[in-house]
């Protein structure tokens, strides 16, 4: 079985469980190791990176569960229409795999709307030029770069991950596909970032709407956190 590993406390406020595992390479002992979680039939002829990163995100929700709410951890979690992990009634999450780490958070409905969890290995020196129209605004970038005093592809990869958690945390309630020109980062740190939706999304979900979230760097990238609370 793949490592535990502890993200940092921080990331999360009380009342939301992490979970997380580090990951070496993908092998059938690996597989074998994650018995406790069903392949869904659509994975089975997956690749073996996907099933095992599949596994391991299940895995770690589940783990999140047994902290939480012992009931439900052994409860299935489907994958939803977009992809969307179909988390057991009363309980909202977030699930994140790379090479090296699967994480998954979980908390109460009664406590938050939706949660995000992204962990993204560091880009590199070229993805500003090649992918920051993509993933930014035009006058997003270069005022995020200057107020923070981390390399340009330092700050593209947390506003990559920022608005993929951004994504995963508001799905719940969008129910579509929204992109990375619907959000603006607009201040980030070491281990905090701030935004605001570019555009309206629901009737909840208006155009200025703000969001915060934390971060922490892990071996060779960051993960971002962000959870969409009840006002
Ligand atoms: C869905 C998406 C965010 C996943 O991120 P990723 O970096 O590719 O992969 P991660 O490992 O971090 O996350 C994958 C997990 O996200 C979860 N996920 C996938 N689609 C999701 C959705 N629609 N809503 C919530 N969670 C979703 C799943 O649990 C998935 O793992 P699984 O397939 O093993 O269950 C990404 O593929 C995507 O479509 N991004 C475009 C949309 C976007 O980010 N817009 C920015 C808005 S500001």
């Amino acid at each position: 079985m793949p490592e535990p590993f502890v993200l940092s406390p921080s990331l999360f406020p009380e009342g939301v469980v992490v979970r997380a595992l580090r990951l070496g390479e993908p092998t059938e002992a690996t597989l074998a190791a994650f018995g406790d979680v069903a392949l869904p039939e659509r994975l089975k002829t997956a690749i073996i990176e996907r099933r095992v990163h599949f596994l391991a995100g299940r895995h770690c929700a589940r783990e999140a569960m047994r902290a939480l709410a012992p009931e439900y951890a052994t409860m299935a979690i489907p994958i939803g229409e977009n992809r969307e992990p179909i988390w057991p009634f009363g309980i909202r999450g977030s699930i994140s795999h790379t090479k090296r780490y699967a994480a998954a958070a979980v908390s109460h409905m009664s406590l938050v709307h939706g949660i995000g969890i992204d962990v993204e290995r560091w880009m590199k020196p070229e993805a500003p030029t090649k992918l920051g129209a993509h993933i930014t605004l035009p006058d997003e970038l270069a005022p995020l770069v200057e107020a923070s005093g981390l390399t340009a592809s330092e700050v593209l990869t947390i506003v990559f991950s920022a608005k993929e958690s951004l994504f995963k945390a508001l799905y719940g309630g969008v129910g579509r596909y929204f992109g990375f020109h619907d959000a603006r980062i607009t201040r980030l740190d070491n281990g905090t970032f701030e935004g605001r939706l570019e555009n309206s999304l629901t009737f909840d979900l208006k155009a200025g709407f703000p969001f915060e979230g934390r971060l922490a760097r892990v071996e060779s990238g960051v993960v971002t956190a962000i959870v969409w609370t009840r006002a």
